[in-house]
Order: structure tokens, then sequence, then C-alpha cells
């Protein structure tokens, strides 16, 4: 039997083409995937990225139920103009405690990656309740409710150990007090006994929240807004490359920036 036959025998019987096919498939899936396999690390750990306290790792089960990442992306590409507009590029350390990622494929919205610290809290509260308000032109739909729906912090814990089972490193500690430092980070009346929690959350910083003795769903998503995009201080990060591109690339938009703002001043 000639290639040519046999390949004829293949396009006529069904059965032999697809198991073929797998064979060939696997072949490129092994040789992409079976090396992740064997080097130690194939995410480059960056100093300052943390897992997500209850409280932030609450808010963000909301923004995932709420459906946020329809309209916004999580995920600054390393273009000139997406680094100018939101800052550094999103690397991949910042999303290595995140099950599932929130990277998104549409922006209807403007990327989120970098919006922790760029308005108050109480901004964004005001922009939830009603996006118009503040940005006349919006077509971001109101989330008001959020702010009647009391945060359901029972299941917390079992949340920590889902994220735990799937490579989140939080300690047996920090899940045991779960419940109290999702409180204790909400500043809530209730939790008097700040017992541990600067010990087990290093350097977490407290939202304001107005009515401290009901936590609400939407507390724990401003928590979650706001710790976006500052766990890496990048005023200090370098990226190393063999040829320094990153480096002119970045000194570029830093000089843009200067001149931008020199302009807007
Ligand atoms: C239908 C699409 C849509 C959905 C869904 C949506 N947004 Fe937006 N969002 C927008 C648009 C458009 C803007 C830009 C106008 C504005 O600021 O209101 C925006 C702006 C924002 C901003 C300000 C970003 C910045 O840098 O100025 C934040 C924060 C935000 N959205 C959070 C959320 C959260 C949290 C949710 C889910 C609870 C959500 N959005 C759901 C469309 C959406």
């Amino acid at each position: 039997m000639s290639v040519m036959n046999r390949h004829k025998f293949l396009e006529k019987h069904t059965g032999p083409l697809i198991a073929s096919i797998l064979v060939v498939v696997a072949i490129g899936g092994l040789i992409e995937i079976a090396p992740l396999f064997y080097v130690e690390n194939t995410i480059e750990e960056v100093d300052g990225v943390r897992p997500y306290t209850p409280l932030e790792l609450a808010g963000r089960d909301i923004y995932i139920r709420e459906g946020c990442y329809t309209c916004h992306s999580q995920m600054v590409r390393p273009l000139r103009d997406e680094v100018e507009r939101y800052g550094h590029y999103s690397l991949a350390a910042e999303s290595m405690y995140d099950h599932p990622f929130q990277w998104g494929s549409k922006r209807t919205g403007p990327d989120l990656a970098r919006v922790g610290g760029k308005y108050s809290d109480d901004w964004h509260r005001q922009h939830m309740i009603d996006p118009r308000s503040l940005v006349p032109g919006s077509i971001m739909p109101p989330y008001a409710f959020l702010q009647e729906k009391k945060l359901n912090t029972d299941n917390i814990m079992g949340k920590m150990r889902a994220n735990k089972r799937v490579g989140v490193p939080y300690t047996e500690e920090q899940i045991a007090g779960a419940k109290h430092d999702l409180l204790m980070q909400a500043g809530s009346l209730y939790a008097e006994d700040y017992s541990g929690f600067e010990e087990r959350w290093d350097g977490v910083s407290t939202p304001d929240i107005p009515n401290k003795s009901t936590i609400t769903e939407m507390d724990a998503i401003i928590a979650y807004l706001q710790v976006l995009g500052t766990m890496v201080d990048f005023s200090t990060f370098e990226i190393e490359t063999a040829s320094g591109r990153d480096d002119a690339q970045s000194e570029d938009v830093a000089s843009h920036q200067a001149t931008d703002e020199a302009s807007e001043g």
C-alpha cells in the first residue's frame, strides 16, 4: 500500500481518521504542556503579590456573580496605548492567585487591572449606585442593590479552602480566622477582638465603610476593586530582558507621561 492509498483508507474510515487526528494533536499538546510539569516555576514570583483577604475574596466572588467581566477586562497588554492609559502592563504573577482569572475578553468599559487606588471608596460607592451621576455618558448598569444586600460571611472559610485546594497558599490560621478577619478588615463594630489580624494579613488596608455594623456586598466589592493592581510596587519594579528593550520602552512611556502631566498642569 503506497502512502497515498493509506491516506485514502483514512479518508474513507471515520474511526481510524479520528484516532489518527487525536494522535497527531496529542503530539503537539505534549510538546507544549509536558515541559511545564518539569520546570520549577512557570510563573515568575514578584514581590508584593499576596492571596486575597477574606473580604477581598468575597468581593471578587460578587464581581464574578454580577458578570462585571463581561464588560471589563483585567489585563493591560504590553502595547504602548494601553500602558499609557492604564499603567504598567499586567504580569502573570499578578493573577497567580486568581481562580478563575479575570482577564476577560471584551472591553465595553475600561480595563480594571489597575483601578485600585485610582478613586476613593466613596467614588466607587456612588458610581456603582448610579454610574451616570458621576460619568454622564456612562452605559454601565447601576448596582445600587449591592448596598442593600448583607454580605454572607458564613461560607468564607469554605471559599478559602477551595482556593487552597487549587494552589493558593492560605495558611490554616488564615482560614480559621477568616470570618473574624473579614469583619476586622471591614472595621466592623462587631469585631472587637483585633487579635492576630496584622500577623495574618501584613500591610492590608481597611476600606471606608459607612455603616460598619452591617457589612454589605457593596463593601466587599469595593475592597476588591481597591486592591486591583496595587500589590506590586511598579516604581521599583524592573523586568530583566536580554535585549533591554523593555527598559527602553518604559523610559519612553515615563517621559511621555511626564510631558502629559506637564501639559495638563
Ligand atoms: C454593560 C457593561 C458594563 C458592566 C456589566 C459593568 N460595567 Fe463597569 N463600566 C462600564 C463602562 C462603559 C464604564 C465607563 C463609564 C463609567 O465610568 O461609568 C465603566 C466603568 C467602570 C469603572 C470605572 C473605571 C475607571 O477606570 O474609570 C469601574 C470601577 C467599574 N466600571 C466597575 C464595574 C463593576 C464592579 C461591575 C460589576 C458589578 C461593572 N463595572 C459592570 C460598563 C460596564
